[in-house]
């Protein structure tokens, strides 16, 4: 099975097993529309290709890990587009969930998925609870506080922002749980991989803020100069744009440097090269003009 079907394999029996049983429909509905159609599901790919590289000798805690990241990551969003948040209408080119449905049920849907992924985890442990026990720590490390996403959205609220660690957490975090947990669900030591994550994920978030900066709404699939109204710093505010895609340059340089040696290190190489042209187009250009 190739890696993205694994993915949207798992991805769908988790939410199927959510839906099942006497479930109140519209929060049961709401779970399936948060995350399917899925986005470009870049983290579960970059895990299962880092577990690959590494032997893959574990496939179903390596698929239960892709799920679980990306249940996180989807949960994010549905909690990040709520008005208490960014306040945003559109996501992947269709409503919002609490658009679609109601604040409250884009709340509790979050929050599901949330222990969804946990749970997704939790099942796969009995072949390997040393490892299971790992990857859920890894996976919680990358989502709460200090170190992960509740992290980075609490960057929002303080009066300074420091914007290394406001993308690293926000960011950076699942990035980083990425490759360290496909690591480890193939048998291998996560902080060697830590380096490898920590530059995907800034390199991303620098092309995201270029492309809040630079795109329009229907390119993106959601609102556009978003950091400009919400007064946040972005690469684009503190760097401009030149800065910001020298800034990306940069980073992306460094990222394949930083992959550890394992048999699949050259297709890895390549993976992560694929995937940079992909998310960073170093030609992108203006269709809007920043502010407007
Ligand atoms: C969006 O992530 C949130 C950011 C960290 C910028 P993605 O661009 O990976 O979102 P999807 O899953 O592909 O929609
Ligand atoms: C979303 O960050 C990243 C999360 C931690 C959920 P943004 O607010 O910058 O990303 P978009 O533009 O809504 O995808
Ligand atoms: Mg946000
Ligand atoms: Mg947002």
């Amino acid at each position: 099975m190739d890696i993205k079907t694994r993915i949207e394999t798992a991805v769908a029996a988790a939410i199927v097993r959510g839906q099942s049983g006497v479930a109140p429909q519209r929060l049961a509905g709401a779970l399936d529309y948060a995350v399917n159609p899925g986005g470009a599901r870049i983290r579960p790919v970059i895990l299962l290709s880092v577990a690959k590289a590494c032997g893959d000798r574990n496939p179903a805690l390596a698929d239960a890990a892709g799920a679980a990241l990306e249940l996180l990551h989807c949960a994010s969003l549905v909690h990040d587009d709520l008005p208490c948040f960014d306040d945003a209408d559109l996501r992947r080119g269709k409503p919002s969930v609490h658009r679609a449905t109601s604040e409250s049920i884009a709340v509790l849907t979050g929050d599901s998925l949330i222990i969804m992924a946990f749970e997704t985890l939790a099942r796969a442990a009995g072949s390997d609870p040393a490892r299971a026990a790992t990857l859920i720590g890894l996976l919680a490390q990358r989502s709460g506080m200090p170190d992960g996403i509740c992290a980075g959205q609490g960057w929002e609220s303080e009066a300074k922002i420091d914007l290394s660690a406001y993308h690293r957490a926000k960011t950076a975090a699942l990035f980083m749980a990425a490759t360290t947990m496909g690591a480890v669900a193939a048998g291998q030591d996560p902080e060697p991989w830590e380096e490898l994550g920590l530059r995907i994920g800034e390199a991303f978030q620098v092309a995201d803020d270029l492309r809040d900066a630079l795109c329009g709404e229907s390119e993106l699939g959601k609102p556009a100069g978003q950091d400009d109204l919400h007064g946040r710093p972005s690469a684009v505010t503190q760097l401009g744009v030149d800065g910001a895609k020298a800034r990306l340059k940069d980073i992306l340089s460094g990222a394949i440097a930083s992959i550890p040696s394992c048999p699949g290190e050259a297709a890895l190489a390549h993976l992560v090269q694929a995937q940079a042209r992909q998310f960073a187009p170093l030609d992108m250009s203006a269709s809007r003009v920043p502010g407007e």
